[in-house]
């Protein structure tokens, strides 16, 4: 994630920063950082922390002739949230701001490296702004060097730079993170989303991929690979409140929609080629570990008991799930040879902690998978994979729960090839199935539009069962959660199979069965369970590739080559479903009765 501004023009820079970046702090807030050029001269000011910290730190300062600013709200991927770590960063006369993952930066940084820059903090980011003064130190024309700079980065950015080289000009570019540009007159503003500049410009121009250029004199020039091209200003929004929500009506809506393009961040750099990399990880803290205990509670536990297939299957590693809370007083043996894995979105739930504690006290090593850099958990355990997921405002976990679920396949595959018990032909097979995932995630106008129109049979009944075998189960008792939480209507998990011994007794017209079907997976066990339903004349809803006859209403997928492609392509079905009954139901979807984002309390 992370938030980006920029501001061209006469009036005072620092509010106008502040103001924009408090818009985008949901973004990250991990540290923030301006720089602005004025009178030809630069001024820079980072805090880690939230935005309140910048604010004490430039309280005497104002930056009132014309100039030219930029300001970043960073949500930490690569390196910890340090002053050092902050954008804007800086070169010998440049600064940079960046949203979004410079995939091939290893390589450039070493390059640079190798010919005497030296580097400050541990960032991605860092790069750009060396890689424009080597090549400004060559050629002595900035927008040249910005354009050679832009040409060698992979990966997914959105970035603005300065130069006393050109002190009245930002420099832009954009591919695959998002960036607009506001107008008013003779000023000009970037920023990440359109809430920083509501309110203070008046028309804008949203960028697409691959476009660049540059601002100067109340003037844009805007590029792609094809040369100079013309652009059409809209006329800007004026709810603020509508934009920070990007139009949707809900967060939780918002960030249903979000999981395809930050599952790009959760995957970028770590899915390569050839192999899995997590250059958080260092391979020596898997030496003599023969076993995964993860713990976990509500829906990360859910996206830890889905692992612990993938861990079984894949990693050839024993794998034992617990719920923290229970996990806490069960008075368990532990043995060093395990590794303990905590999966947290926010890393401060209580227990969550509680356990990571315990077990640090009898020797395990750990590790955590989080969304949150330098919470509790990531600083208790020995080390950390993020999980990218960027902030979450509603309660009720979606993106979060993807991106875990996510980090833990890519991990199973990371201790498989440590352990050297994947096969060439999985791992490549595994490989190509991550890269597809972004697109399973997309949500189709096509398909929300059948949840809406299905929600309305849910609405009644004495509960809901969703079922699923496998990797299927976890993801059941992920969908019936989803919908207790916000619908307030009562939902169970099960796996199919157990159905028979007890939980169908329940079995009428009036218990809604929501039936996880996947091709891939046991599709004919499934089939005989959901059978066994229907001759009990449940009311089913079939979520499968594979028409289903006996089905009172069917929802088909499009995924049938790989288990997680189907998985996560169902996960988003039960999301919309679980949505569209607690929108019919007039609850509040983002803020549900009795609930609370981040659990600190035993
Ligand atoms: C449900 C949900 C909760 C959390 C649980 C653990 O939508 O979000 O069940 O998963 O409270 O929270 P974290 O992941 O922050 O440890």
């Amino acid at each position: 994630m992370c938030g980006i501004v920029g501001y061209l023009g006469k009036n005072e820079k620092k509010e106008i920063l502040l103001d924009g970046l408090e818009e985008l702090e949901y973004r990250g807030y991990d540290s923030a950082g301006i720089a602005i050029i004025e009178n030809k001269q630069l001024k820079n000011f980072k805090a880690v922390g939230r935005l309140k910290n910048l604010r004490e730190k430039t309280k005497d300062y104002l930056s009132e002739g014309f100039g030219v600013s930029i300001g970043h709200t960073r949500w930490a991927t690569h390196g910890k949230p340090t002053e050092l770590n902050a954008h804007p960063h800086m070169g010998a006369y440049s600064f940079v701001v960046h949203n979004g993952i410079i995939e091939n930066y290893q390589a450039l940084k070493k390059e640079l490296q190798s010919q005497g820059v030296t580097f400050l903090s541990q960032t991605d980011t860092e790069t750009i702004v060396h890689l424009f003064e080597k090549n400004h130190k060559i050629n002595n024309n900035a927008w040249a060097s910005f354009q050679e700079t832009i040409e060698k980065l992979e990966g997914a950015y959105a970035t603005l730079l300065i130069t006393e080289a050109d002190e009245e000009t930002i420099y832009f570019a954009k591919n695959g993170s998002p960036m607009l540009i506001g107008f008013k007159e003779d000023e000009v503003y970037f920023a990440s989303s359109d809430t920083p500049i509501i309110g203070k410009a008046t028309e804008v121009y949203y960028l697409e991929d691959g476009e660049f250029g540059y601002a100067r004199h109340g003037k844009v020039y805007l590029f792609d690979a094809n040369g100079q091209k013309t652009f059409t200003k809209q006329a800007l929004a004026t709810d603020k409140a509508l934009a920070q929500k990007d139009g949707y009506r809900f967060f939780m809506e918002k960030e249903i929609y979000e999981q395809s393009s930050v599952m790009h961040d959760t995957i970028i750099g770590r899915v390569l080629d050839e192999k899995i990399d997590f250059e958080e990880l260092n391979p020596e803290l898997f030496n003599n570990i023969s076993n995964i205990k993860i713990c976990a509670c509500g829906t990360s536990y859910h996206s830890a008991l889905a692992s612990s297939y993938l861990f079984e299957r894949l990693s050839k590693i024993p794998c034992q799930i617990e719920i923290a809370s229970e996990f806490r007083y069960k008075e368990p043996l532990l043995h060093d040879d395990t590794l303990f894995i905590t999966i947290s979105q926010s890393g401060e739930t209580a227990d969550t902690l509680e356990a990571l504690k315990m077990a640090k006290r009898a020797g395990l090593k750990s590790l955590s998978i989080c969304n949150v850099d330098n919470s509790s958990i990531v600083r208790e355990s020995d080390a950390a994979v993020l999980t990218r997921a960027g902030i979450e405002k509603g309660v009720a976990s979606t993106k979060a729960f993807a991106t875990q679920t996510m980090v833990l396949w890519m991990l199973a595959i990371y201790v498989a090839q440590v352990k050297k018990s994947i096969s060439k032909e999985t791992l490549e097979k595994e490989l190509l199935a991550m890269r597809q995932t972004p697109k399973a995630l997309l949500v189709n106008n096509k398909l929300h539009h059948k949840m809406t129109r299905l929600s309305k049979r849910y609405l009644h009944g004495h509960g809901f069962f969703f079922i699923g075998r496998d990797l299927f189960f976890p993801l059941a008792l992920e969908g019936a959660l989803k919908l207790k939480e916000i619908s307030y209507l009562h939902a169970e998990g099960y796996p199919s199979g157990e159905m028979k011994h007890g939980p169908i007794a329940l079995a009428d017209a009036e218990l809604f069965t929501i039936a996880l079907m996947p091709k891939s997976l046991h599709y004919d066990k499934i089939k005989s369970n959901v059978e066994e339903l229907c001759a009990r004349d449940v009311t089913l809803l079939a979520i499968s590739p594979e028409p289903f006859d006996l089905a009172d209403d069917f929802v088909q997928t499009s995924y049938s080559s790989h288990p997680m492609l189907e998985f996560f392509e169902m996960m988003v079905i039960t999301q919309l479903l679980a949505l569209e009954i607690s929108v019919r139901l007039g609850n509040d979807v983002d803020m549900p009765r009795n609930l609370a984002k981040s659990v600190t309390v035993e």
